[in-house]
């Protein structure tokens, strides 16, 4: 058989799907380690996909989407980010991780570097691996609340960094990324001539604080705007299956971009493209319900883990909680997951998944059942007065973002 490409060696495996598969052969296993919203999809968004397909209408769409869902996207990310773009700047695609590798293919060459957060969204290094370029982690400590610091970011950047990545609200942690904090990594990134990949996800799930979009603080002048922004409806209206999304380019790429989108996927399915327009510009009682799930399903969670005396992140979005098992692991979080999961019939995402500042840590996903979540953490022992806290100061506290 011939060789594969050298560099895809270099993709890393992801552990979500590692133990979310083992937990899936598990009969009657509690999942908590994987981010699928538990709801029935609204009616309406059926209904506007099977009247796609009723009307044969399945041919090949433009590379950048059906023109009414463009700008129904765009009207979204008006309203979500509070800039002024238009319709011309929103590229359809096949779910955010399309639009994450539309993004690197368009903007990373081969040994390029794009800083990519730790604990960050696995599919940040897996992506730029697969087009050859080399993730760079910053770190995100649990000593600043997992929040980047500027000196942190700033130390890393060499003559070969291209791009900054973004996510806020984040996948593992549930932090979110203030006014400020925001600004000042967009002029970081000004500084020094990066793109900004911002991966926004999560923007419709925070709690009691503000989504700050950072094409907000972006110039709107071509070749000088630098963000992308990536969009999903996967999370927000739990479209998971249907992999719909949008990548908001800079203005002046326009052209560039329907070449790459030709040659990756040539046009999301169309009835993917028709219910996200009646998601999109139909009822929105599914966001404000699902919100309310989400916040509900933290707060029940937060109160078993503060009862046990674990460690956690307070999530202000998204919907995981990012917990410290540290004195459970022994330093193999990764190996401890599957020992649960065999043990107690629940799975967590192991922190390893999302990079090395994640040993001793899980990521628990919110967004299933409330039964099921309660009966998952119940399950997690209790943490006695080891002496083993890694952070003293902040003894048994939850750390606030
Ligand atoms: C931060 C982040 N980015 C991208 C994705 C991929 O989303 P999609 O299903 O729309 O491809 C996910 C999914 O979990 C995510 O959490």
């Amino acid at each position: 058989m011939p060789e594969l490409a050298p560099h895809i060696s270099d993709v890393p495996v992801n552990q979500i799907r590692e133990i979310t598969e083992a937990a899936w052969r598990t009969p009657g296993a509690v999942v908590l380690s994987i981010g699928e919203p538990g709801f029935p999809l609204p009616r309406h968004v059926l209904d506007a996909g099977i009247a796609c397909l009723d009307r044969d209408e399945t041919n090949y769409t433009p590379n950048a989407g059906i023109p009414a869902l463009r700008e129904a996207f765009a009207d979204r990310f008006r309203e979500q980010s509070g800039t002024g773009i238009e319709a011309d700047r929103v590229y359809v695609v096949d779910g955010a991780q399309q639009g994450l590798h539309l993004a690197m293919s368009l903007l990373l060459g081969p040994g390029d570097e794009i800083l990519i957060p730790n604990p960050g969204y696995p599919t940040f290094a897996m992506t730029s691996r697969l087009v050859n370029a080399v993730p760079v982690r910053y770190p995100l400590y649990p000593e600043h609340d997992f929040q980047p610091r500027i000196e942190n970011v700033e130390a890393l950047i060499t003559d070969r960094t291209r791009v900054l990545m973004l996510n806020s609200p984040s996948n593992p942690l549930g932090a979110v990324l203030g006014e400020d904090l925001t600004r000042e990594l967009v002029e970081l990134a000004r500084r020094h001539d990066l793109w900004i990949i911002s991966d926004e996800c999560y923007e419709a799930f925070t709690y009691d604080v503000p989504h700050v979009s950072p094409a907000r603080f972006d110039s709107s002048v071509p070749g000088e705007a630098r963000v992308f922004t990536s969009l999903t409806l996967s999370k927000t209206y739990g479209l998971t299956g249907l992999r719909i999304g949008a990548l908001v380019c800079p203005p002046g790429l326009e052209q560039r971009m329907n070449n790459v989108m030709e040659a990756i996927v040539s046009c999301v399915a169309s009835p993917s493209q028709y219910a996200a327009l009646a998601a999109l510009t139909g009822p929105q009682d599914y966001v404000a319900h699902a919100r309310e799930h989400y916040r509900a399903n933290r707060d029940a969670a937060s109160a078993i883990l503060r009862s046990k005396g674990i460690r956690f992140l307070n999530a202000q979005g998204a919907f995981y909680l990012w917990a410290d098992v540290s004195h459970l692991s022994g330093g193999d979080v990764r190996g401890w997951v599957r020992r649960f999961l065999a043990d107690s019939g629940v799975s967590f995402a192991p922190g390893t998944a999302f990079g090395s500042i994640g040993e001793g840590w899980i990521r628990i996903a919110l967004c299933g059942s409330q039964a099921e979540l309660v009966e998952g953490v119940t399950r997690l022992p209790e943490r006695e007065h080891d002496g083993g806290n890694r952070h003293p100061a902040r003894g048994q506290e939850p750390i606030s973002s």
